[in-house]
């Protein structure tokens, strides 16, 4: 094969001539490979690789995959690493470092001498950072995801990883099994490489890259294991190169309506409530004014189809097996849900994706006339409580509680919290109201996955399931229950849930998008002129994060993060 040297490649400006700086540049590279001068396409491979991230263990045979295709193709492909980000180690939160991340991968992209790139991501964060990253830099790029787990399997039973954590902690709580059993379902869960099977965040997040058309379809839901996904990584890799010469960047698949078709995706499949803020935040990197009020509109109507836990029975391996999402995405066109004729990474519309797409199972992707939940879209609810929004999974919720009146049970924080919640003298009861604050963006930084926090044990104990928790806090995208969320603004910024005590009335109503405090404004002033904001990090990333972290509205992004800056360097190195 003849390449021709095009100066239209951003690597040409770091490889051809004969300056100083081109011989530094290609002298250094002669060691890995002659390839990289005569005008191919340079694809950098962002791995998040780590074995701290269990779930991207498996990144560097599947990053090889991706090489073959990209030779295959003509290109010359090049691995870099970034933060990988594991939610099950790190501490506090990996959302934390989800925006420092999002830094590495912009940094790491417009630095180097990179054409397009494949952006390997798996647990949750890792897609969100990785996309937002590559979006503030604009150029072509494709999403690559890890998988999904196999099936977890514990006494004749599937566990879906995540989901049965809840469950059995639960159990134990309730006094319901032994601790030598839930020691023996730990092992039963992570079966193989991959991610959470459940339809939890990074399974929603893959559902949602491959929804917005930067992602191949049948990307979700190929489990991590399966010949089929080191296919895909190498078509993955074919077609980044072809993505450099028809110069398809992100800002040309990822418009207001790509964000539209996902946001009615993650209805239908029972998406986690943390797409939400991903989302918003990826939009914010385009330059794409999305809001609250969007999610709840396109939401509203959408059916959840997709019968998986959390909100269901089943997991990611018989997604996969019933047709997995190019199967739901034909449904909700069909319906006119979706938007058909937008471009994706495929090079193909929506519609060309998904048209052929055959059900083999409408037990696990239901159709429309017959869903799990009839209106499955995340709810958005606003009142004096959080006159910025908060959000609720109406598909995870229990039906009986989303209109209901309640007297609140406060806890000032997470400690307070665990303090708390064992005490049998705790005055509560099923009907009571679980509230929780300081642990949104800034009050527990990087906004902790406690929202749906445990209920207490003698509730649990006496066959109570569910009570309604509020909280400016995430929850897992594994977790259930009527569980409000991201209450904005945050206590730790003076938002009203600050000012809430216990004992005061709350009232939830779903239907009507309500969530209200039943104290008068006087009462909330005097309360307000006591409020004292918690000190701020001395130094460090923390500092940076907690002078410039939005609220969950805004996507929780860092506020000099927002936009575009394109791929030029900032100053030219010859
Ligand atoms: Fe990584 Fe669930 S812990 S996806």
């Amino acid at each position: 094969m003849t390449h021709t040297p095009s100066q239209s490649l951003r690597s040409q400006n770091w490889f051809s001539g004969f300056s100083r700086d081109a011989v530094i540049h290609r002298s250094w590279i002669r060691g890995l490979t002659e390839d990289a001068f005569d005008g191919r396409p340079i694809i950098g491979i962002c791995n998040t690789f780590s074995e701290l991230t269990p779930c991207n263990a498996h990144f560097r045979e599947l990053a090889q995959k991706v090489k073959d295709g990209v030779w295959q193709a003509g290109g010359v492909p090049f691995e870099f690493p970034v933060m990988s980000l594991g939610e099950t180690n790190l501490r506090p939160t990996a959302m934390l470092f989800r925006n420092l991340a999002s830094m590495d991968v912009e940094e790491s992209i417009r630095g180097n001498p990179i054409d397009g790139v494949v952006l390997m991501t798996g647990c949750d964060k890792t897609t969100p950072a990785l996309l937002m990253g590559a979006a503030s830099c604009d150029v072509p790029a494709i999403v690559l995801s890890g998988g999904p787990m196999l099936n977890g399997h514990f006494r004749g039973q599937i566990v879906g990883s995540g989901t049965a954590v809840w469950q059995l902690t639960e159990a134990i709580a309730a006094g319901k099994m032994s601790t030598r059993d839930l020691a023996e379902a730990e092992t039963c869960m992570a079966r193989s490489a991959g991610h959470c099977m459940t339809m939890g965040t990074a399974s929603t997040m893959a559902s949602m890259v491959e929804a917005l058309g930067v992602a191949l379809p049948t990307n979700a839901a190929i489990p991590a294991v399966d010949s089929r996904r080191d296919v895909l990584a190498q078509i993955a890799g074919r077609r980044i190169v072809d993505m450099v010469r028809e110069d398809m960047r992100l800002s040309k698949i990822l418009t207001r309506e790509a964000f539209e078709n996902a946001i009615r995706v993650n209805g239908a499949i029972g998406g986690s409530t943390n797409a939400v803020i991903h989302l918003l935040a990826i939009a914010g990197r385009v330059g794409i004014d999305m809001t609250l009020d969007d999610w709840d509109r396109l939401g509203r109507d959408v059916p959840t189809i997709v019968d998986l836990q959390p909100s269901g029975r089943f997991l990611m391996e018989e997604f996969y097996y019933a047709g997995g999402l190019p199967v739901v995405m034909k449904r909700l066109a069909e319906e006119g849900l979706l938007h058909r004729d937008l471009l994706t990474v495929s090079g193909t519309t929506v519609w060309e994706n998904v048209q052929h797409a055959k059900s083999y199972s409408d037990e696990v992707i239901r159709p429309l006339s017959k869903p799990l939940v009839s209106s499955g879209g995340i709810a958005v609810l606003r009142g004096n409580l959080a006159p910025d929004g908060a959000v609720l999974k109406p598909s995870a919720a229990s039906p009986h509680l989303l209109r209901h009146t309640g007297k609140a049970v406060v806890f000032e924080n997470i400690e307070h919290y665990h303090e708390r919640i064992n005490d049998p003298a705790l005055d509560v009861d099923e009907n009571s109201v679980l509230v929780l604050k300081n642990c949104g963006p800034r009050g527990y930084p990087g906004m902790a996955e406690v929202g749906n926090m445990g209920l207490p044990p003698k509730l649990l104990k006496a066959g109570i399931t569910d009570m309604i928790r509020i909280s400016d806090a995430r929850m897992s995208g594994t977790a259930y229950g009527t569980v409000v969320l991201h209450c904005c603004p945050e206590a730790a910024v003076g938002g009203p849930l600050a000012l809430v005590q216990d004992g005061d009335t709350i009232e939830l109503d779903v239907e009507n998008r309500k969530l209200h405090l039943a104290v008068d404004d006087a009462e909330l002033e005097k309360r307000r002129k006591s409020w004292q904001p918690a000190k701020a990090p001395s130094g460090g990333y923390g500092r940076l994060y907690h002078d410039h972290v939005m609220q969950a509205n805004l996507g929780a992004d860092l506020d000099f993060l927002q936009g575009c800056r394109g791929n030029a360097v900032g100053r030219p190195s010859h």
